[in-house]
């Protein structure tokens, strides 16, 4: 049976990046394998955070999380620094890392430069605590947007060097990239990613943004100069909007382009991306607000879906012990 495995940070309110890159493919897929998804905090501390916010947005993620779909009678959920064995096996993977791999990592190299002054050794060892999440527990799939990709093959390449040295403890996980919304940029600027860290009220859509805010964010796009209504490299705004739209709508490039042939302009594609961004999003808007309600259960839950995988993770630290010949 297939073993998915992904993770968040808890950093900020979740966007629809997040959300068709990589949240979508955790909900439809339950049914299909053995589901881990991990709120990665200790990932979280490779920048400066304060720590009653990261507290909070904890609570707040695994919330959404849930209220996405993310069904506790299917998946795990937990929180990465409860289960010790992450930290452990990322020290091991150090052991087997080159500081040359680390440093071409493309997150690290735009991360890295935006934070003037010092670079903390945690923001360089992070695809570390990656692999580690990954490999603890024996993962086939990891759902993630683009981003993320080059990670994942960093992960692949960890395995076999130390399945290579000390024999075969490690499964090479895949990753599962969706045909749509992999890669949604900023609507102020389509031409960088969304990201949770940019701040504007018009950069992303929060997936529990209330109607208002996402029509006028929506509306308020950058869009090209032009009128015509197809993806193309050279106009970076109307095609991230219709990226949105594949995305939200379940449609190809070729039917979407197709849906938006009798358009007038730029504004029809907004409107109707308004309409169908709000209806997409208002199940969970309106889960998360039951499930804030309580958030005792959600913390309950946390607990309970660390105390599940413990053990996974515990037998595949106690392989990559054996197998490196530490220990009494
Ligand atoms: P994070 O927290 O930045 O993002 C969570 C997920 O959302 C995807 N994503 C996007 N997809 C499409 N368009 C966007 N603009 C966009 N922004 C983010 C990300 O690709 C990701 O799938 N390092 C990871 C967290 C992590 C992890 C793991 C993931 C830690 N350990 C193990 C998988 C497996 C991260 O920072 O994701």
């Amino acid at each position: 049976r297939p073993v998915v495995f992904s993770g968040i940070q808890p950093t900020g309110s979740i966007h629809i990046g997040n959300y068709f890159g990589a949240i979508k493919q955790w909900v439809t897929g339950q049914d299909d394998a053995e589901n881990i998804f991990c709120l990665v905090d200790m990932h979280a501390l490779t920048v400066p955070q304060d720590p009653a916010a990261l507290r909070a947005q904890i609570l707040e993620t695994a919330t959404v999380l849930l209220a996405a779909g993310i069904d506790p009678a299917k998946s795990r959920l937990f929180v990465q620094s409860d289960v010790r064995e992450h930290g452990e096996l990322t020290w091991y993977l150090s052991c087997v890392a080159a500081m040359g791999q680390l440093g071409r990592m493309t997150q690290y190299k735009e991360k890295s430069e935006a934070q003037r002054g010092e670079v903390r050794v945690g923001l360089f060892a992070y695809p570390l605590l990656m692999a580690a999440d990954i490999l603890l527990y024996r993962t086939t799939h990891v759902p993630v947007g683009e981003d993320q990709k080059q990670h994942i093959e960093l992960t692949r390449d960890l395995a076999q060097r130390f399945n290579a040295a000390y024999g075969g403890v490690f499964v090479l996980p895949e990753p599962a990239i969706p045909a749509a919304g992999a890669r949604i940029m900023g609507l102020d600027d389509p031409t960088k990613k969304m990201s949770k860290s940019v701040a504007g009220s018009y950069h992303a859509i929060r997936v529990l943004d209330p109607p208002e805010q996402i029509r006028k964010a929506v509306m308020s796009a950058q869009t090209d100069s032009g009128r015509e209504i197809r993806i193309d490299p050279a106009r970076p705004g109307v095609t991230n909007l219709l990226a949105i739209y594949m995305a939200a709508s379940g449609t190809s490039a070729a039917e979407a382009e197709a849906h938006f042939a009798g358009a007038r302009g730029y504004g029809d594609v907004k409107k109707e991306l308004v309409d169908l961004l709000v209806e997409t999003l208002r199940p969970l808007r309106e889960r998360y607000a039951e499930l804030a309600a309580d958030p005792a259960t959600v913390h309950e839950l946390l607990c309970a879906g660390a105390d599940a995988v413990r053990p996974i993770a515990r037998a595949t630290a106690d392989a990559a012990k054996r197998a490196m010949g530490v220990g009494s």
